[in-house]
């Protein structure tokens, strides 16, 4: 998937060769790229990283952030690529690198990731939107294959059954675990037999999803499976992210529970903030980030600090913009702020100084933050 958001910490980048390219739908692609023995440490990842491929074409050198759909045991990078629409850089990428050629691809990085626990029981539920599924189908793999007790349940809306990104290696990975796995395909597109599968993946269809399809469970007959669920995944867009956390919070799961990653520019809150700060104007915000300084004045306090900067177009790391991932992380150095949301920092961490940028409410007219110390 295309992600043009500058959202990450900057990577070494090494040249990988080009091992498959494969069609998979009129507008979706699948790459895979060697790693050779040299670098086998500097592309260890974790299963919902992504990488960034720099790339040279007739329009220019693009950068792209793609996330990887092989999970760490495959060795591989696999990447899943949709070419939105005939200007999308993407396109060039598709159509001038064959297999053999070389291609500039960064080392992984990235904060969807989940910490294994292959001893426990667990239950864990997907939620992808078009090809949002490339992070969740390296979830998947990587927890099929190294947590023998995790059940998943994997929510996948498109909107016609011919945009299906990845059908095959879906429905062979349901086959081979079907004792483990279910995938269950959403399309708003396209008439479904039964009309739960028909739609958006949203709040209202969470709401049908766990009274039709999460209700008994087999394992536990006083609860249902809904009360199990452990950690929920979701990738795809802003609003169908929003959508989806807020009713899975609503419906009981934490935050620190619920990890997504969003694939496209999006400045809204993912969770509702509600609470007044005094108004603080012309606030002069200097920050320090991949070891350039940087100065600006930002309006007024309304928005976040993150936000502000993104929309001034500062290449800020971020993923979540809700507290939760941490990659925005940075050192207080003046100023005062009020961090809204945290599931992320230590209470020791918080007082050393470090915040959530995606997070904080500039309190003071002068701050300055340090995004490199942490
Ligand atoms: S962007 Fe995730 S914690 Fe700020």
């Amino acid at each position: 998937m295309e992600k043009r958001l500058p959202k990450a910490k900057q990577g070494e980048f090494h040249r990988l060769k080009l091992t498959k390219k494969q069609q998979l739908t009129k507008n979706t692609f699948a790459l895979e790229f060697e790693i050779p023995e040299a670098l086998k440490l500097n592309y260890e990842f974790e299963a919902g990283q992504y990488v960034t491929i720099r790339y040279p074409s007739k329009r220019g050198v693009f950068q792209n952030d793609f996330s990887m759909t092989s999970a760490p045991y495959e060795e591989k990078i696999a990447l899943g690529i949709k070419i939105n629409n005939e200007e999308s850089s993407t396109k060039d990428l598709i159509n001038d690198f064959e297999v053999g050629d070389e291609v500039e691809i960064s080392e992984p990085k990235g904060r969807f990731t989940l910490v294994s626990k292959p001893h426990e029981f667990r239950t864990i539920i997907g939620f992808a939107g078009g090809i949002g599924i490339t992070p969740l189908l390296s979830h998947f793999k990587n927890i099929l294959h190294k947590e023998p007790r995790t059940r998943l349940f994997m929510f996948y809306g498109n909107r016609k059954s011919e945009e299906i990104a990845f059908k095959n290696e879906l429905d062979s990975l349901a086959k081979k675990y079907a004792d483990r796995l279910q995938i269950f395909y959403f399309f708003s597109q396209e008439p479904t037999s039964d009309n739960l599968f028909h739609g958006r993946l949203d709040e209202r269809k969470l709401k049908l999803i766990i009274n039709q399809i999460l209700h008994l469970d087999d394992t536990d007959e006083e609860n249902t499976i809904w009360d199990a669920v452990d950690e929920v995944l979701i990738c795809g867009k802003g609003e169908m992210i929003k959508s989806l956390a807020n009713a899975c919070y609503n419906s009981g799961i934490p935050k620190k529970n619920i990890h997504f990653e969003l694939f496209e520019e999006y400045n809204e809150d993912i969770y509702p903030v509600e609470k007044d700060f005094p108004r603080v104007e012309n606030i002069e915000v200097d920050f320090k980030l991949f070891n350039k300084n940087y100065s600006t004045t930002l309006k007024n306090n309304e928005v976040k600090l993150l936000q502000q900067l993104l929309i001034q177009g500062f290449p800020v790391p971020y993923s979540c913009k809700s507290g939760i991932c941490g990659s925005c992380e940075c050192v207080l150095e003046e100023g005062e702020v009020e961090l809204l949301e945290n599931e992320y920092l230590t209470e020791k961490e918080e007082a050393s100084g470090k915040i959530l940028a995606c997070m904080s409410v500039m309190l003071s007219k002068k701050i300055k933050v340090n995004f490199d110390l942490v």
